[in-house]
């Protein structure tokens, strides 16, 4: 729609049109009650100007005037209210089944990592036409992952996880930004986003050196730490058995209920004790400070795998499709399609 308006990034997302319909709404919207005040305002000053024979009047109430001017606005800021609301709702609420890209920011990187292992610094390859959850933390300041061409920009925050999803509809290679002030090399903190067809996209993936599924690198930190001796499925373990845990709902000792997501597992690892397990002793010490940000990722999805018997399998290409030897970058520079 706008590919020839250099001021409009190219529309790359499922959300992209919806965005841009809404922005189109308000700048029409705000643009036409701006040259109807100027032109009333003209028209005013030129029609009432200062005459000798004409005396002011004083005008009483009008109840039908006021109404007008009150729900003709009102019906249109909640135009703008319902339908911003909505886009905005599809673009936090990432579809379940969505594949997984975890995020780390710092001054002044992005560091992307796939399930599958494969990681990636400033540049995140991924397939066109399926929906990709970013599940995202920053190791030092706040940052924010902003992807122009997807209309999405998501805080990325220290000591959280925040998520934010799309949905690509376009092959080619896209801006990503840091749209967050975030210190001296802000503006050096870009990078692409390189949407490649389906194809294409698992034979870069196995193109790649690969050292094994983010779940698997998160189990051999966890048998490491010694996470393991406490955290069993017997009933011997002294702390609570991490299988199936993920996703479901938790029972604390002060009588509260958390749900298993990403952030409760993190906290339970670096703050073990701000929420302990109804049934269990606030025994474990933290690991605030011995594991870092990437290692916490594959713990928590290590977690995770333990909840899906499918996850933490390596989604190795087929044998059908060609691998290239070229290792790392070999398929995104030439063959992917740039429109
Ligand atoms: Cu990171 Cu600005």
């Amino acid at each position: 729609m706008f590919n020839n308006l250099p001021l409009w990034p190219s529309q790359a997302s499922s959300l992209s049109g919806n965005v841009d319909l809404l922005y189109i709404f308000l700048i029409l919207v705000t643009g036409l009650f701006t040259i109807l005040v100027f032109a009333v305002v003209i028209f005013f000053a030129w029609k009432y100007r200062q005459a000798p024979d004409r005396h002011a009047t004083q005008i009483e109430g009008s109840n039908a005037l006021e109404a007008t001017w009150t729900l003709i606005p009102f019906g249109i800021f909640m135009i703008m209210f319902v339908w911003g609301a909505a886009v905005y709702m599809r673009g936090v609420q990432p579809p379940p089944n969505a594949m997984e890209v975890y995020v780390v920011g710092k001054q002044w990187m992005w560091k992307l990592e796939h399930p599958e292992g494969v990681r990636e610094i400033n540049t995140l390859h991924v397939p066109v036409g399926k929906d990709v959850r970013l599940t995202m933390i920053s190791q030092d300041v706040i940052h924010s992952f902003y992807v122009p061409a997807f209309r999405m920009k998501q805080d990325v925050l220290p000591g959280r996880y925040t998520t934010m999803w799309f949905h690509a509809t376009k092959t080619g290679h896209y801006h990503l930004f840091c749209a967050e002030y975030c210190g001296t090399l802000h503006s050096g903190m870009i990078g692409e986003v390189v949407v490649m067809e389906p194809n294409e996209y698992q034979a870069w993936l196995s193109g790649n050196v690969n050292t094994g599924t983010l779940a698997m690198s998160g189990e051999k930190t966890f048998a490491e730490l010694g996470c393991s001796s406490c955290h069993r499925s017997d009933t011997q373990g002294r702390g609570p058995d991490l299988a199936g845990l993920y996703g479901k709902p938790v029972a604390l000792d002060n009588g509260t209920t958390v749900l298993a997501d990403d952030n409760y597992l993190r906290d339970s690892i670096l703050n073990p004790g701000s929420k302990i397990v109804s049934g269990f002793k606030p025994i474990m010490p933290t690991y605030n400070g011995i594991v870092n940000e990437e290692q916490l990722l594959s713990l928590v999805s290590y977690i995770k795998s333990l909840s899906q018997p499918q996850q933490g399998q390596p989604a190795a290409a087929p044998a059908s499709v060609p691998v290239h030897t070229g290792r790392t970058q070999a398929p995104s520079a030439g063959n992917t399609k740039v429109k």
